[in-house]
């Protein structure tokens, strides 16, 4: 039987969870995040603990099995000053190797864009030219290309190009 299947906004006590499920994703993909495994795994969990109490303007979603959290989609507003601040990203997509193909990164994109869409203008992100499952899921939620940055991580040596997307609130119709 599929345990049921639920997404929520993480907090401070998911901590332990979130930060096994993050380490993963960093080891098994490091080219697709920004962050790497081994300063992540510096930090302590009450660090990991205060990020989820970061506010709706620093926020992770989190998908889960029942009570087992297998994805994650976190928003941010980098920079909060006046002529910034209707600027989010969205960061940390992953869902857990045994969970995908099951709609679960549709349903967190879904659950950040809907929450971000009442926060910010414009939804960001960036993603490795070369992934095309997470391409794929962005341009079929409505996300648009406006550039690519070169070389944008450098991983283990080699170096990664970024598409740039955006999905544009105000644009809407
Ligand atoms: C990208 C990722 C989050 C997708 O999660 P998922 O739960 O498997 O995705 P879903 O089941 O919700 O699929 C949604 C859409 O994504 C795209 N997609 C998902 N997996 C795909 C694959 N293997 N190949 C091509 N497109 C794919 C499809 O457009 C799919 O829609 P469809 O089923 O109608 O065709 C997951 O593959 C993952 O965690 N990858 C590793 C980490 C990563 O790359 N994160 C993104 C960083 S920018």
């Amino acid at each position: 039987m599929t345990a049921l299947l639920s997404i929520r906004p993480l907090t401070a006590t998911d901590a332990a969870t979130y930060r096994a499920l993050r380490l993963q994703a960093l080891r098994d993909h490091p080219e697709a995040f920004g962050a790497s495994y081994e300063d992540e795994a510096a930090r302590s969990l009450e660090t990991t603990a205060k990020r989820l109490d970061g506010g709706p303007l620093n926020c992770i979603f989190g998908a889960f099995a029942g009570d087992y959290l297998v994805g994650t989609a976190g928003f941010v507003v980098p920079d909060r000053s006046t002529k910034f601040r209707h600027k989010g990203l969205l960061v940390g997509v992953h869902v857990a190797p045994a969970h995908r193909g099951k709609a679960l990164g549709r349903r967190l994109v879904a659950a950040v864009i809907d929450h971000a869409r009442s926060h910010v203008v414009l939804l960001q992100a960036a993603v490795g030219v070369a992934n095309a499952p997470a391409l794929r899921l962005y341009e079929s939620l409505g996300f648009r290309h406006y550039g690519r940055e070169e070389k944008a991580l450098r991983v283990d040596g080699a170096f990664v190009d970024e598409a740039l997307i955006v999905l544009d609130f105000a644009a809407e119709g």
